[in-house]
């Protein structure tokens, strides 16, 4: 079938997705499936209550609820069910290639193995390459709020799983947890040869951004909006081809913007920044993949073209290698045609 309107080749055009946490794909239905099979109360009555709880005044308060959400999550089954269900769904929206962060300690901090977290993921990864024929990376991310000896413990914790990990990342709270205070576990975690991202520039100021590049030595952004109060570091970015995994529905949920006509994605890419769309925690924030992608094209603020470079972007800031970029670079460009 040919595409028709910009809605129709958003779903049609292969994407690779680059920044989600599988954590914020909890859907309120499967939060409860769950809080019933492990037998835990959740204070909420129905999906239909959750839902209206998410209404957030800010990172830190989304953060709160994700966290809380988090806590059926208990045996591997319970990852397995979590991961398929993110594979099924990103399958529809034709993401074929996903790098998928997970939060280690908001599950240890509970008692819940980290082989019972990995194990479970990295099931449904491979069921998902078999059945979907999605591929998928796993980032362990570490979370910001805790110290540096709590991220470096949990890297040693991960060490026996390191063929299943492809990189690190850092998340959570983000002010007042600058990535210098993450230095030395992520210059342990590039000598394993783990590759290394981080979210910066959310809601911290462009300092951050720096940081996660001369600090952390990251070979990615994650998120990164604030680099635009900072014109050098702009700059920078441009030259060093470095890229952001932008968030938009994320962005209008956790108010770094005021409405999606001001996102700045429209303009960050005719700048020349290597920026991507992703749907960070699609369970929280409304929608998935190409519903990020349709919210900032409404309006006529994306092109065909702009939408084709989107999709380009996400498959050369992935960890795919060079062959397999080029690959969905020409699918993609076959897509267009
Ligand atoms: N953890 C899950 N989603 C996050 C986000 N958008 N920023 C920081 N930490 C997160
Ligand atoms: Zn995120």
């Amino acid at each position: 079938m040919r595409p028709q309107g910009l809605p129709d080749f958003i779903r049609a055009v292969p994407k690779a997705e680059l920044h989600l946490h599988i954590e914020g794909t909890l859907e309120p239905e499967l939060m409860f499936r769950l809080a019933k099979r492990n037998k835990r109360k959740l204070r909420f009555k129905s999906a239909a209550e959750v839902r209206k709880a998410y209404a957030f005044a800010g990172l830190q308060s989304f953060l709160d609820i994700y966290y809380e959400g988090a806590a059926v999550l208990i045996e591997e089954e319970d990852f397995y069910d979590l991961a398929a269900a993110y594979f099924k769904r990103a399958a529809a929206d034709n993401v074929r290639h996903a790098e998928i962060f997970f939060d280690p300690q908001a599950h240890t901090s509970r008692g819940v193995p980290f082989a019972t977290v990995i194990g479970g993921i990295r099931r449904a990864l491979v069921d998902a390459e078999a059945t979907l024929g999605m591929t998928s990376r796993l980032i362990l991310s570490f979370l910001r709020h805790l110290d540096e000896a709590d991220a470096a413990a949990t890297l040693d914790t991960a060490l026996p799983f390191r063929d299943w990990i492809t990189g690190v990342g850092l998340d959570s709270s983000e002010l007042g947890h600058p990535p210098e205070k993450f230095r030395t576990v992520f210059a342990r975690a590039r000598a394993l040869g783990l590759r290394c991202v981080a979210h910066a520039g959310e809601e911290g100021p462009p300092a951050y951004i720096w940081g996660a590049l001369d600090a952390l030595r990251v070979e990615r952004i994650d998120h990164g909006n604030r680099c635009l109060e900072d014109a050098a570091l702009v700059d920078r970015l441009v030259a060093r081809r470095m890229p952001l995994t932008l968030c938009p529905l994320s962005n209008l949920k956790l108010k770094v913007v005021p409405d999606m006509a001001a996102h700045p994605l429209p303009g960050m890419l005719a700048r020349g920044l290597l920026v991507t769309i992703n749907s960070d925690d699609p369970a929280y924030f409304g929608g998935y993949i190409n519903e990020n992608f349709k919210a900032v094209a409404a309006g006529e603020r994306l092109s065909a073209n702009d939408v084709r470079q989107l999709a380009k972007n996400s498959f050369t800031a992935s960890f795919l290698s060079a062959a397999d970029q080029a690959r969905w670079i020409a699918a993609i460009d076959r897509v267009a045609a």
